[in-house]
């Protein structure tokens, strides 16, 4: 009798326990007291769809990348179609008028595949790059030199790359560096990606990968790495990092380094001896959205978390996909729930908590991640699968 009502409840429980991990339910109140009027950046004459990644070069330049992301991940386009990856630049920030400008990148080959995810910069003038180049050469970071040109625009130089082993191939996702040769990368999915791309993924490890984050078993992980110009990088797995999505990492610069684990709901917030150079984990911190990326907002002194509210919105992407990026008009026209989080250290109880942003289901299609410029005028948020950058204007 007993066996069997267990029998009966086991199933209750399991579906209980999806219906709760994928958040079919799950809704959010609307929350844009401090930013609003959030607008896609206009673009002319060059692709700015998915800019997953951003970052400010100075008060008034911002960096993105952008690459069909989405698309890819999902194996809805393949590498070759979606090659056209590139950066492009928003200037005229610290004045108000914002203009966004393709990025120009020298000395780079026609016949690679740039697909860039996580960028970083260090020092003011290098830009780190995760590069999937797939089967034209496999997972790589490459490293930039930031130029200006004689109108004040950003180029690229390349300059050197590191190379990731096999087992990353499509799965590292955001970088940090500590020094010129130290970084720590995210690797955020169960199966590394095959060098054809993620198109051709074997349908029983899709499948797995679904259980394994379903049951939130911890497989991904940060990797504490060195760079080895032109050779191999070394990596090894950053102790207590373990969790189900590892993906965004950001560092404030002196000792404190976060990263999310979007499936988890959850940041986990590092502490850099900078004597020893050890990394420990010092606090689990329950967020109430699924975070993707996180940036670090030097003026607050803060965190900054963005995500999607559930993983049931994530699932309904797919099928909104040519309507989000073929539309025609300044403003989000889908439901797609984008929360953004301050993660701040409490003085008093010397623990990191976290504080609601902004919330709306109106902003951005598949939120990543958000960024404020230097005056705290522009909330930036960037996107995995949109059609461009968004920005918010703050509320006076
Ligand atoms: C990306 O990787 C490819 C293949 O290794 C490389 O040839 C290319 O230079 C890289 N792209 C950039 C922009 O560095
Ligand atoms: C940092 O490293 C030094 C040198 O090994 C050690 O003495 C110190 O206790 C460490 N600090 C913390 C907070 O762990
Ligand atoms: C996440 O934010 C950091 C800034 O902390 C930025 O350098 C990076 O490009 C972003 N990465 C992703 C994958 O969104």
């Amino acid at each position: 009798m007993i066996g069997k009502t267990i029998c009966s409840l086991v199933p209750i429980l399991l579906i209980a326990h999806v219906i709760h991990f994928v958040g079919i339910f799950s809704t959010s109140a609307e929350y844009q007291e401090k930013y609003s009027d959030c607008e896609y950046i206009q673009t002319q004459g060059f692709d700015s769809i998915g800019p997953e990644d951003s970052v400010f070069y100075n008060k008034d330049i911002l960096i993105t990348m952008h690459v069909n992301l989405h698309k890819i991940f999902q194996g809805l386009d393949s590498i070759e179609i979606a090659q056209k990856g590139g950066f492009y630049a928003v200037y005229g920030i610290s004045t108000g008028k914002l203009e966004a400008k393709k990025v120009q990148v020298k000395n780079y080959p026609d016949n690679v595949f740039l697909i860039p995810h996580g960028i970083y910069l260090r020092d003011s003038n290098y830009l780190h790059v995760i590069n999937h180049s797939f089967y034209t050469g496999g997972e790589r970071v490459d490293t930039f030199k930031i130029l200006l040109d004689e109108q004040g625009q950003i180029v690229l130089e390349y300059l050197h790359f590191t190379q990731m082993a096999e087992k990353f191939n499509g799965i590292t996702n955001d970088l940090v560096f500590l020094t010129p040769e130290r970084f720590l990368i995210s690797d955020w999915m169960v199966f590394s990606a095959p060098l054809s791309g993620p198109k051709d993924q074997p349908i029983w490890q899709k499948v797995l990968t679904l259980v394994i984050q379903i049951f939130k078993i911890k497989t991904t992980n940060v990797w504490d790495c060195k760079y080895v110009q032109g050779g191999l990088a070394t990596c090894s797995k950053l102790r207590n990092s373990a969790g189900v999505m590892i993906n965004g990492i950001a560092f404030d610069g002196k000792d404190t380094i976060a990263a999310t684990d979007t499936a988890d709901r959850q940041i986990k917030i590092f502490r850099l001896n900078n004597s020893n150079q050890e990394i420990e984990l010092i606090q689990n911190l329950n967020v109430d959205q699924l975070p993707d990326n996180i940036t670090y907002d030097p003026v607050n002194k803060q965190f900054i978390s963005a995500g999607l509210n559930s993983v049931y919105q994530y699932l309904t992407l797919s099928p909104k996909i040519e309507k989000i990026q073929q539309n025609p008009t300044k403003k989000s026209i889908v439901d797609l729930q984008a929360k953004v989080h301050t993660i701040k250290l409490n003085p008093t109880t010397k623990q990191f908590e976290s504080q609601l942003l902004f919330s709306s289901s109106k902003a951005v299609a598949g939120i990543s991640g958000a960024l404020i410029d230097e005056s705290q005028k522009y909330l930036f948020l960037t996107s995995f699968p949109d059609k461009s950058l968004v920005v918010c204007t703050r509320r006076s």
